[in-house]
């Protein structure tokens, strides 16, 4: 038992000691987008053995899997079927390209190959080294949208919050070439425009839209819009509806018929009030009792007045989040008999 762990360690550091110079860093996979640019970020090592054979002009090149061509080559940079970059030299280390004009057919799986003078001529390739699997897609994704309120990241399609407390939108979309980044645009239906705040990493912009919520948001639909230059502009849009709790506003009492009310005919103050959810409501005269016997709903009805109806009237609502009173003075008139 023992002596197998130890020639398993052995055998392990052996194969470590053949391939230890050579490495390359390498993401698994990159996102690239039709008629866009790609980056890919690379770094490799040589063995020590080889260092002298190194020199600047060693080529740096590509092949697609399968392929027994270069598909890209320092030497030649400008040529087909991959056009672009290689940044940095053969000496630093340095296998950073870009790749313009990404076509749907590069899609695929990439290894790194460096032919320097003499011996040194090595493919990084699976399973030893990692390879790059260039993912094309044929059209911009959405932009991301999430919703946060104190804090806490919301899920749902309709955003439910209450008036004065902060929300924060958060637009994001990935830039796939750094030098024709998209833009990321908000709009509302409120009349007034809205502006986010924008910041950008190498691969994301980001736009946040952070306020406090007032009524006036109620049923507000906030859309994000990300514009990718591509041969032509290309948006893509992702948007939230907000529904907004507050209390009443806006209370008022009007009497039906208006103006003068006469003896003996019928009257109704109706009452209403802005709130979200809906109010209740309850009516009360003169004193803050009450009526008797207690009237509740919108409309107050008095079918036979008497000038003993004459007075002020309170409609006083009430929602989870307040209270709103307004009054209205009922005047009833004696008719004057000739
Ligand atoms: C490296 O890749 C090239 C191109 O596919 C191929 O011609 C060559 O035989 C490979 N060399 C080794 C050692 O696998
Ligand atoms: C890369 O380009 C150089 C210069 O044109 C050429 O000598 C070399 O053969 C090319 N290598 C491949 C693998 O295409
Ligand atoms: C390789 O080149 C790229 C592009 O010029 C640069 O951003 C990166 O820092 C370089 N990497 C190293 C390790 O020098
Ligand atoms: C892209 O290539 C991968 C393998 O490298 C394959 O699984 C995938 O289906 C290809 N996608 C398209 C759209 O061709
Ligand atoms: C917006 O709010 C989020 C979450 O509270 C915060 O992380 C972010 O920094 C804010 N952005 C701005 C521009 O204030
Ligand atoms: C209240 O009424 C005023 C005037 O009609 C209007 O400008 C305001 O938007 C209303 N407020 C609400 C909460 O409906
Ligand atoms: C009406 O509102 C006022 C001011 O908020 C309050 O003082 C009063 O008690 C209310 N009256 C009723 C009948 O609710
Ligand atoms: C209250 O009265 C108004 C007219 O004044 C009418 O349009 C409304 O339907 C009534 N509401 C109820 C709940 O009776
Ligand atoms: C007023 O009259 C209407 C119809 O004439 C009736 O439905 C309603 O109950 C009456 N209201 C009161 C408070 O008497
Ligand atoms: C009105 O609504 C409030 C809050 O929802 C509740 O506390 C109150 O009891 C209701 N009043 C009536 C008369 O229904």
């Amino acid at each position: 038992m023992m002596e197998t762990l130890v020639t398993f360690l052995l055998t392990g550091s052996l194969i470590q000691g053949v391939l230890c110079g050579f490495n390359i860093n390498l993401p698994k996979r990159v996102e690239a987008l039709k008629g866009s640019c790609v980056f890919i970020p690379c770094t490799f090592d040589i063995d020590q053995q080889y260092k002298d054979d190194l020199t600047d002009s060693a080529k740096r090149m590509w092949f697609k899997d399968g392929g027994s061509t270069a598909v890209f080559n320092s030497s030649r940079p400008k040529t087909r079927p991959l056009k672009g970059e290689i940044f940095g030299t053969a000496t630093q280390k340095n296998c950073t390209t870009r790749i313009d004009n990404v076509r749907q057919s590069h899609n695929g799986s990439y290894y790194f190959r460096l032919e320097a003078n003499g011996k040194l001529q090595y493919n990084y390739t699976e399973p030893t080294h990692s390879q790059v699997q260039i993912g094309v897609l044929g059209s911009p994704p959405k932009p991301t949208l999430s919703v946060f309120k104190d804090q806490q990241k919301v899920m749902k399609k309709e955003v439910e919050v209450i008036e004065g407390s902060s929300v924060s939108l958060r637009c994001s979309t990935k830039i796939f070439c750094p030098s024709r980044p998209p833009s990321l645009t908000w709009s509302s239906s409120l009349i007034e425009s809205v502006t986010g705040q924008q910041y950008q990493s190498q691969t994301e912009l980001i736009s946040d839209l952070n306020f406090t919520v007032s009524h006036r948001h109620h049923r507000v639909t906030f859309t994000c819009t990300a514009a990718h230059q591509l041969q032509k502009q290309i948006t893509k849009q992702e948007s939230r509806l907000l529904s907004v709790q507050y209390a009443p506003k806006n209370t008022s009492v009007r009497i039906n018929p208006a103006g003068l009310v006469l003896e003996g005919r019928s009257v109704t103050l109706s009452c209403s009030s802005d709130a979200n959810p809906a109010v209740n409501y309850t009516w009360y005269r003169d004193t803050e009792r009450p009526l008797n016997p207690v009237q509740t709903g919108p409309n107050l009805t008095i079918n036979n007045t008497d000038p003993t109806h004459s007075g002020r009237y309170y409609c006083t609502v009430e929602n989870k989040h307040g209270t709103q009173n307004s009054s209205v003075l009922l005047d009833v008139q004696c008719e004057y008999y000739e």
